[in-house]
């Protein structure tokens, strides 16, 4: 019998640099894909997929995340005053129930590794978790990708991480796994690497920002030494992870925005807005008369 995935992390701390100055005084996880937050879009993933415990590994200047995922009492009433009654609906839709959620500081930007790491008290060391970076956009119309990833464990076990193809000549950008079967949706890892040097990936199959994590990495995070770019990388430690675990690999077949770089961000309010009854004809007027001109 597998545990069953209570909690997820979202990794909320870094700087977002790659958005300056936008993201100056706004946490790039508050920019809007059309009118939700890019962190509300991750919740909403994870909700669907049976998440019951919302873990958000912030730092300074993020503490709006938190006035989000609470109660705007004022707000509220006043929408209530007004009669907007499904605004107001929609707005308590959003909100995880009360003490669903849990937030605690990673104080310094070390790494995505040393992010996941801080979780280590609040998930415990007896249940596995998932984990979702919050900018990395997993948009479909089938499940979700988390949800297909609790399908996967729930028959397997072990670890699991979301992947999807790249072009062969952009692997040195990501961390890539080797697959038992390549065509198959859920697959053994092989092989994982992080930016593998040109010509020498095991597979254009790329790590997409979503994970099914035992327990077991927060011993191998607490000792984990600087990797690629000074940071304490999270797949470094996934890498002697997958020595003693079973790993496998989903392959996801929708489209992947990575919000936290302008091309993903603004493509990614695009496909949404299309996506959407109120929106979609009208910005699809918008985008062919601009292109016209
Ligand atoms: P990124 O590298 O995409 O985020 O990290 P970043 O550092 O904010 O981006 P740039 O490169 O400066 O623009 C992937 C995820 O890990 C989190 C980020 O918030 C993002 O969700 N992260 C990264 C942390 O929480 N802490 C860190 O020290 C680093």
């Amino acid at each position: 019998m597998t545990k069953r995935i209570r909690k997820a992390v979202f990794p909320v701390a870094g700087l977002g640099t790659r958005f300056l100055p936008a993201t100056k005084a706004i946490p790039k996880e508050m920019l809007t894909i059309v009118d939700r937050p890019v962190v509300q879009h991750v919740i909403d993933e994870a909700r669907a997929a049976g998440i019951e415990h919302f873990v958000f590994i912030t730092g300074r200047n993020k503490a709006v995340i938190e006035d989000h995922f609470d109660l705007a009492y004022e707000l509220d009433d006043t929408l209530r005053k007004r009669n907007k009654v499904k605004e107001l609906e929609a707005l308590l839709a959003d909100l995880p129930p009360a003490g669903a959620t849990s937030f605690t500081r990673q104080q310094a930007p070390l790494g995505l590794g040393h992010a996941v790491w801080c979780a280590r008290d609040i998930i415990g060391d007896d249940e596995p978790f998932a984990l979702l970076l919050p900018d990395m956009l997993h948009h479909t119309h089938g499940k979700g990708c988390l949800a297909e990833m609790i399908d996967a464990y729930n028959k397997h076990g072990g670890n699991h991480i979301a992947v999807a193809p790249v072009p062969d000549d952009q692997t040195h950008q990501y961390g890539i796994v080797g697959v038992e079967n390549r065509e198959a949706k859920v697959s053994k890892v092989t092989k994982m690497v992080e930016k593998p040097a040109k010509g020498t990936a095991p597979s254009n199959l790329h790590i997409t920002g979503r994970y099914i994590l035992q327990p077991t990495i927060f011993n191998l995070l607490a000792n984990q030494e600087p990797g690629a770019g000074g940071e304490i990388q999270l797949t470094d430690s996934m890498i002697a992870l997958s020595r003693l675990e079973p790993f496998h690999a989903v392959r996801f077949d929708g489209d992947i925005y990575d919000t936290g770089s302008k091309i993903g961000f603004l493509t990614a309010n695009i496909a949404y807005a299309l996506d959407r009854s109120d929106l979609g004809p009208q910005i699809r007027q918008e985008i062919e008369r601009l292109l016209d001109r």
